[in-house]
């Protein structure tokens, strides 16, 4: 089974950045402890900062890989690119939050990914994106 966890803008910076919402875990630590936990998954990484890179690495994966687990980020709330690339692929797509987005301010709790999503996982910290690897199980 191949996965991948698809990350957008800032989440390079985890473990630094806004702790006290994010967790003061980095994500390739936290990537290290997933590969390691489920090694009969090929379980692959990317990330960018660039919306029309991760428009980009959708479309590549979209086809041919098992699940894609996406935290589009602050392009969650915007971008209309990136919820029609999750529309086009035919890999299912699990929408994940690693804060819960409701309830923080307003303009967070719009999503262009959902419509397009298989699931959305919120809420959990950074095991938000486990349980969403779990649901492709
Ligand atoms: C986030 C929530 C977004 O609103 C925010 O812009 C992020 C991270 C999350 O994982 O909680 O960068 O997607």
């Amino acid at each position: 089974m191949k996965i991948i966890i698809i990350n957008g803008p800032n989440l390079n910076l985890l473990g630094k950045r806004e702790p006290e919402v994010y967790g003061a875990t980095g994500f390739e630590e936290y990537f290290s402890q997933l590969q390691m936990k489920y090694k009969d998954i090929q379980l692959a990484y990317f990330q960018s900062n660039i919306e029309g890179e991760l428009i980009d690495k959708i479309q590549e994966v979209g086809f041919s890989y098992d699940g894609i687990i996406l935290n589009t980020a602050a392009y969650t709330h915007t971008s209309v690119g990136l919820g029609d690339a999750v529309k086009a692929v035919t890999t299912p797509v699990v929408e994940v939050h690693i804060s819960n987005t409701f309830n923080r301010e307003d303009f967070r709790h719009v999503s262009y990914i959902s419509a397009g999503a298989k699931g959305v996982i919120l809420g959990f910290g950074l095991q938000s994106y486990e349980l969403a690897l779990q649901s492709f199980l």
